[in-house]
């Protein structure tokens, strides 16, 4: 420990105040100047997600900008804004605002509304973030939202909803008067490795073709698709998000019940793995929903911890100011 300042690692250095007035404070609009110090918290709460991911300032910047990995809700928003919180010149926390339209191409549940796509700040800057997210919901009510609504929605995969890695953030938004929806998810991770590999089976022929959000496996019973796959072997966006190389990700997994319990998902999974690992690619993510009761996928979490996945997180999503 030297001089004024300790070490708390990589870019978390941050001023030591003993027994001395805490520096004022800044809020105000984000810069370019701050993205790399953005950067940094945003990859922070990547890394307590998925470890050894990351992303650029770049992918940072694209998100506040244009919203690229929302091509549904995306072209909703009306108005974007990025606050950032400073202490000493030391950005502390940062909250990213939009404001969704009125008209009816957007959907009815968010016409007219606001969101804090995220929230971020240092575990230790509670007090830091709940300054920030004030302003962050005056400045979304002079935009005249109808009502506000909060996620933690990062650009990378799996860094959605409010992580239970997260609980700082969680924390906050209750201090904010913010109360999360009923919906909560289990984000889980596969090493390729430990995953199956195809096999041959006299009464299910596969069919391998482009589905609708990623390349789909197909278990064909006769004339019948009785299960399909969907699975994306390559998460970089064309390399310019290269610390996800070696990472794919699960659009969906589905058994007709009739064909439940034979063992097809265990035949896809491997014919998909299989072309994964030729790929290169080394771990797989899945998602399962927790709860509510009604939007549980029968089987799906079993089946995964079943097959090899663990859990990386559960995320709790919706999100509603005073609920
Ligand atoms: C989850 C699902 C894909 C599993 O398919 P499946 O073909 O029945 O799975 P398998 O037969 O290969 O199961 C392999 C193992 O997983 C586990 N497993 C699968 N389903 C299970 C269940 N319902 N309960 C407990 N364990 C289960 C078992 O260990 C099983 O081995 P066993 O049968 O020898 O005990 C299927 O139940 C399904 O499609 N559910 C609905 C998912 C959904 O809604 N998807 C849409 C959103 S993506």
């Amino acid at each position: 420990m030297l001089g004024r300042y300790r070490t708390g690692g990589g870019s978390f250095r941050r001023p030591f105040v003993q027994g001395c007035a805490m520096p004022p404070i800044e809020i105000r609009p984000f810069r370019r100047s701050d993205r790399d110090q953005l950067t940094a918290l945003v990859n922070a709460h990547i890394d307590a997600v998925l470890p050894g991911v990351s992303v650029s300032p770049n992918a940072v910047l694209g998100q506040l900008e244009r919203s690229p990995d929302e091509p549904i809700v995306g072209p909703w928003i009306v108005a974007r804004e990025t606050l950032v919180a400073l202490r000493d010149g030391v950005l502390a926390a940062a909250v990213h605002l939009v404001r969704y339209g009125d008209d009816n191409r957007v959907g009815a549940d968010m016409r007219g509304t606001g969101e804090l796509t995220w929230l971020l700040f240092r575990p230790q800057e509670g007090a830091v973030a709940d300054a920030l997210c004030a302003a962050g919901l005056a400045t979304l009510r002079r935009l005249g939202v109808t009502s506000i609504h909060a996620d933690g929605g990062l650009p990378a995969p799996a860094t959605y909803g409010v992580p239970a890695r997260w609980p700082h953030v969680a924390a906050a938004l209750d201090r904010a008067g913010f109360r999360p929806g009923e919906r909560i998810e289990a984000v889980l991770v596969a090493d390729l490795a430990d995953l199956p590999g195809a096999t041959g089976r006299p009464d299910l022929a596969l069919r391998f073709e482009l589905g609708d959000n990623a390349p789909r496996f197909s278990a064909v019973h006769g004339d019948r698709v009785v299960g399909h796959y969907e699975v994306q072997s390559d998460l970089t966006a064309g390399g310019t998000l290269s610390r996800l190389d070696g990472w794919a990700d699960t659009w969906s997994l589905y058994v007709e019940p009739d064909f439940r319990r034979r063992g097809v998902a265990t035949w896809l999974v491997g014919h998909a793995a299989d072309r994964l690992r030729f790929g290169g690619a080394r771990r797989l993510l899945d998602y399962a929903v927790i709860a509510p009761e009604s939007d549980v996928e029968p089987g799906l979490l079993p089946f995964l911890t079943a097959i090899g996945f663990r859990e990386l997180t559960r995320t709790t999503r919706g999100w509603t100011l005073g609920r």
